[in-house]
């Protein structure tokens, strides 16, 4: 067997504001009710005005490098090779978040770039920075995963303002060490006609940003909800059954299941097809809704807080997204 990669350290971030259900309630015609029913989503936070995705990961790579032992002060001296930002709500069109975060972070001499993969962002940037640890090319890679998806909602369209939050979190990846398994093995898949059913239109080449955009609510997020919920509880379900399957391993072997929080109902759907014990599903929905490239690593420092993700676990990951996107990942915990 040749190199191995593993997560050494994990650190995550929210912003300290929370919209409530009630305080949507004052906003739409929607109720705390309806959105706990048919979500599980409790209240999100709101990342604070004159703040961007990078200052996100930046206090979450902080924390996370503070686990791995490593201050402030001293990150430029550890030597991060690489960072990879899996987001869909950059700071601007560019330059690419991962140079942002490596200047607010002191990443002295770390190369960088951005992944796009809607709600699969994480884990499609955890397989980057994973492969470029296994093939020799780097020994020190920062993945970080967040989303500030309160910038894209319209706050007048309950079909969406209910579901989403803003939020994220970081892992160092280097490689493993004598005995240790880290990283198994990846399941992804993009299916580009999907496109139509998520999206965001406004601001790029195909329509780039003006008055007729703004006035067309193209800076939004347009969401075509049981489209995506649809595609969401076949594919996470068929990702995870493949991943499992090509590595024999069934559900009853994973420590916990830890999955993209974008709707509870979809999460419980997934975990059932899988048979998987519901007590080793990560569920925080409740707390953050749906913040797209951050919610796996948010989930991941819930299983760790609740107890549910100890070293040497078998952990499977899954997330669906925008593009569609899909992504799964198993791996062993070896922090
Ligand atoms: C968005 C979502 C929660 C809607 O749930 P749903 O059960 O499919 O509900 P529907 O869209 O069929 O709407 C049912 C009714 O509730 C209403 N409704 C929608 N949002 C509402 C809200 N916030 N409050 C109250 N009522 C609402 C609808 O208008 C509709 O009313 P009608 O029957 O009178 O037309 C669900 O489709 C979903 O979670 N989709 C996937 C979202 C997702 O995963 N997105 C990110 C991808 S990673």
């Amino acid at each position: 067997m040749g190199r191995r990669a593993k997560i050494t350290a994990l650190g995550t971030y929210v912003p300290p504001d929370i919209l409530t259900n009630q305080d949507l309630e004052r906003m739409v015609d929607t109720n705390d009710q309806w959105i706990m029913e048919r979500t599980g989503i409790r209240e999100r936070h709101v990342l604070a005005k004159g703040l961007g995705v990078s200052d996100m990961c930046a206090e979450a790579a902080k924390k996370c490098l503070a686990a791995r032992g490593i201050a402030e002060d001293k990150i430029a001296e550890f030597g991060i090779e690489l960072i990879i930002v899996g987001t869909v709500t950059p700071d601007m069109m560019f330059p690419a978040t991962a140079c942002l975060v490596q200047d607010k972070i002191g990443a002295k001499g770390a190369w960088g770039f951005d992944v796009s993969g809607g709600c699969s962002g994480f884990v499609f940037a955890l397989q980057a920075g994973v492969k470029m640890v296994e093939s020799g090319a780097h020994k020190k890679v920062l993945v970080c995963g967040a989303d500030a998806n309160t910038r894209m909602t319209d706050y007048t369209d309950r079909t969406t303002c209910v579901l989403f939050g803003d939020g994220g979190g970081a892992v160092l990846i280097e490689p493993c060490e004598e005995g240790e398994i880290g990283f198994i093995d990846f399941e992804h898949e993009v299916d580009g006609a999907g496109g139509v059913s998520l999206n965001l239109k406004g601001g790029g080449s195909l329509n780039p940003s003006s008055h007729e955009t703004v006035d067309k609510k193209m800076h939004y997020i347009y969401q075509d909800g049981p489209a995506v919920y649809k595609f969401a509880v076949r594919k996470m379900a068929e990702a995870t059954a493949k991943v499992l399957a090509r590595n024999g391993v069934t559900g009853a072997d994973l420590g916990c299941f830890i999955p993209h929080q974008a709707n509870k109902r979809i999460i419980t759907a997934t975990a059932d097809r899988l048979g998987m014990d519901p007590e080793r599903v990560i569920i925080n929905i409740e707390k953050y809704g749906n913040t797209s490239a951050g919610t796996i690593p948010l989930a991941m420092e819930t299983a760790v807080e609740e107890g549910k993700l100890k070293k040497g676990d078998l952990v499977l990951l899954a997330a669906v997204g925008a593009g569609f996107t899909v992504g799964a990942a198993l791996l062993r915990w070896e922090i």
